[in-house]
Order: structure tokens, then sequence, then C-alpha cells
């Protein structure tokens, strides 16, 4: 290994226009470009939010995804890519989603993942997000996700550790591997984001993944606007370059995606309107207020919805819906992220 990186360093160095060869990566599979990926390198150690990352950046991302995605025709769905990595998954808020695909992400490209829950931890006997963040750095994480409550809390782990830090939500700051999932399947679905209608819909004040959608929207050239009732519509909100509404019907004419987002009652502190029947009756999309937005309308939820409420369950199996799609596109875009985050080049193989 050592006389393969001297020989490299002194091709390199003689000879420029081979500095384009590298040296084998660890599992020994020769590296070979992968479709459609661009030349850009990954040069962050985390990834904490949308806010601030480059279309180019976002499209790096969503193109190493989209050579993750090819392992889902495979019958077996295990490669050595991260074999020796250990990715920790630090959860400190429920999730399904999340925390699952970033376990599959990792275990199918051969990672060790640890789960830890604030409950079954120490956290629960009043251990410190800094001193549970040297823990996990003395155990060896290369990558921690973190969920948390607080906003800031992944930024502060990410200073606190030399391992990469992926921000599985913090409060209703970001969600921003959710902000991408959702990013891949328009992508996918519509083939372009410049001057695409994106409305999204309901729990705005709430919502890290509006948020995080919004950023990457907007970076892309999507057009976007947010609808919901007052009281979870912020004003400020108009600051990061979308429309605010109140009027759903207005908001849904044309639309080509309509993002509906889950009512956070455990982030209510006070009700912020009279009823959930009243929210489903104003603001719950059904088929029939769906009828002004685009005839092929992409229908997309976060998860987890509740159905009845926020969208209806005929809305929800709807053939334009990508729900599914979403949580599936998931898994691809968080194993691209284990891969860029712990070194990996785009235009390698992600999957040999
Ligand atoms: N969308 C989402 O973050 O779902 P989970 O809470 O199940 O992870």
């Amino acid at each position: 290994m050592f006389l393969d990186e001297l020989l490299q360093a002194f091709f390199n160095f003689v000879h420029p226009a081979l500095r384009r060869i590298r040296p084998k990566p660890p599992n020994g599979r020769p590296p070979r470009a992968a479709k459609g990926v661009r030349s850009l390198e990954w040069k962050r150690k985390d990834l904490l939010g949308l806010e601030g990352l480059s279309a180019e950046e976002i499209h790096l991302i969503l193109d190493t995804a989209e050579s993750c995605k090819q392992i889902y025709e495979r019958e077996i769905k295990k490669f050595p890519t991260l074999r020796g990595r250990t990715v920790v998954n630090l959860f400190y808020e429920p999730s399904t989603r999340t925390r699952t695909s970033f376990e599959l992400a990792g275990k199918w490209m051969g990672a060790d993942v640890i789960n830890v829950s604030s409950s079954t931890s120490s956290v629960a006997k009043g251990e410190s997000l800094r001193d549970t963040a040297r823990t996990l750095e003395a155990l060896g994480a290369d990558v921690v996700v973190i969920r948390h409550s607080a906003a800031g809390a992944a930024h502060q782990l990410a200073s606190e550790v030399r391992a990469a830090v992926i921000n599985a939500g913090d409060g209703a700051h970001e969600h921003p591997t959710q902000g991408l999932l959702d990013l891949y399947t328009i992508r996918e679905r519509k083939g372009r984001f410049a001057g695409l209608r994106v409305t999204i819909v309901g729990d705005i004040l709430h919502s890290r993944v509006a948020r995080s959608n919004i950023w990457g929207l907007r970076t892309l050239g999507a057009e976007v606007t947010v609808v919901g009732p007052p009281t979870l519509v912020p004003r400020e909100i108009t600051q990061l370059g979308v429309r605010a509404t109140h009027d759903l019907e207005e908001a849904l004419a044309g639309a080509d995606v309509v993002n509906i987002l889950r009512i956070q009652l455990e982030r209510q502190k006070k009700g912020l309107f009279p009823s959930l029947r009243e929210y489903a009756r104003l603001y719950g999309i059904t088929a029939e207020k769906l009828e002004s937005a685009g005839e092929d309308v992409l229908i997309m939820h976060p998860g987890p919805a509740n159905l009845g409420v926020e969208v209806s369950e005929e809305v929800a199996r709807d053939p334009r819906s990508a729900i599914s799609g979403q949580v599936q596109n998931g898994v691809a875009v968080r194993m691209a992220l284990l891969y860029l985050l712990t070194g990996g080049r785009a235009q390698d193989a992600v999957l040999g």
C-alpha cells in the first residue's frame, strides 16, 4: 500500500497528465466513472443543512445517490465500500424512516452501524451532548447522525468531534437529508427545477422539512409557495425567497409539486388552530382540492402522515403520489452522503 502511494506520488510529479490516476481504494476495487457524475469533489466535513449548499454540491449528492440507487436492482444488497467504518445513529427524538434508512444505507455499504437512543443511553442519566460526543469519538465513530429537538444541536456536535456529522433533524431548523431526498424525488419525476412551481402546505412554522426544502429548491431555481393557516405561516418565511399565502385554492392552482407537511402537534405549545377537524376542512389535501393543481402534479409528504387530517387516504394512494418513492429514495440519498462524507469520490464506482 505504501509502495503504491509512493509510486503514485512519483508519477503525479513527473507527468501532470497522469494526475488523474488515483491510488486504488482500500478495498482494492479499481475506480470506475459513475454515469452522469460531475467532476466536483465533496469538501465539507459535515452535512448540517441545505442553507449555503451550492447547486453543484446538491447535484453532486443527487448524482451519487443515483449511482447508489442501482443497489435496489441487485439481489444481494451488500457492498464493502464502507467496510471498517463506523456509523452512529444518535437519536434524541423518535424516528422510523430516517433512522432505519441510515441503518440500511450503512449496512448495505458494509459499515458497522450502532443505534443510540436517548431513552436507552446515558443521556437518560443526564449525560450532556458534549460528553456523549466525546464518548462516541473515543469509540471510533466515523460518522455521527444526530436528531435532536434543539435547533443547532448538530452544529454543536460537529464542532466537538472529528467525525463527520449529519443532521437528521434539529428542532424546527433543518432536516437536510429529507430535503435532499425530496429534491431527488422531484428531479427523478419532473426532470428539472428551474421554473418548477412547488407548493408546500401546512405547518410551515414548526417544519424543518419545509426549511430544508425551501433552501434547496430556491438554490436550484424552483418557484416556491408556502400555504397554511396564519398561525402556522410565519411572516419572515418570505425572506427565504418564497411566496406566502393562506389561500389554499390559489396556492394549488397550476402547481407542479405539492409537498404536504405533517401537523407537528408535539412542537405546538398552544393550540394554533381550533381543531384537527377544522384544519382538515380548510387545509387537508383532498382529491377535490387538488383539481386546480397541474394534471400531472407530484404529490409528496415526508411522513409520518396523519391520514384524513393533512392529506386524505385517496390522495396519499393516488398514482401521482410519490410518498413511497420518497422513502425508497431516502436510502439512496443517505448512502450517497455516507459515501461522500467518508471521503468517497462521486466519479468512482460507489457500489463496485
Ligand atoms: N420524515 C421523517 O423524518 O420521518 P421519521 O420521523 O420517521 O424519521
